[in-house]
């Protein structure tokens, strides 16, 4: 499955708007009911208005009613490096890890840092967030 998931982010990536970083991430989400979601980033003239592309994917999932993100793949390409636009394994940002931690368990959480569909980084969202603060902290 990781590598359908990593296939279908890197086909989003073609969309991610980026023009003022130059670094395009794209991330593929996989729910409990067995979908897909994608989501890229999307850059704004007023910068801090843009969104990364964890939290778009887990924003369109939630959006369809899921509840429940089992895996996530994350790719991207940096079109300002010197060689060949790799963007290397990228890892959620602090904002994404909480945004993901609010659906999902973080013991099982699979978060994939792909270069491609055979190179890539596997963790959990809990070894990336550890002692998080969710949802059952406020029951
Ligand atoms: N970015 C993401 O989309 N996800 C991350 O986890 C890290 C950063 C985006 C935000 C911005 O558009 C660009 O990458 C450079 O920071």
């Amino acid at each position: 499955m990781s590598g359908k998931l990593i296939e279908n982010a890197i086909e989003a990536l073609e969309n991610s708007y980026a023009p003022y970083s130059g670094f395009n991430v794209a991330a593929a989400v996989l729910t409990d009911s067995g979908k897909i979601y994608t989501g890229v980033n999307v850059e704004n003239s007023s910068y801090p208005a843009g969104i990364c592309a964890e939290c778009n994917a887990v924003a369109k999932a939630v959006s369809c009613g899921e509840r429940k993100i089992i895996s996530i793949a994350i790719v991207s390409r940096n079109t300002r490096a010197p060689k060949g636009g790799d963007g290397g394994y990228t890892s959620p940002c602090g904002i994404c890890r909480q945004f993901l931690r609010e659906f999902s368990d973080p013991k099982e959480l699979k978060v994939i840092m792909a270069k491609s569909v055979d190179d890539y980084k596997e963790m959990t969202l809990e070894e990336l967030l550890p002692l998080s603060f969710g949802p059952e902290s406020l029951a």
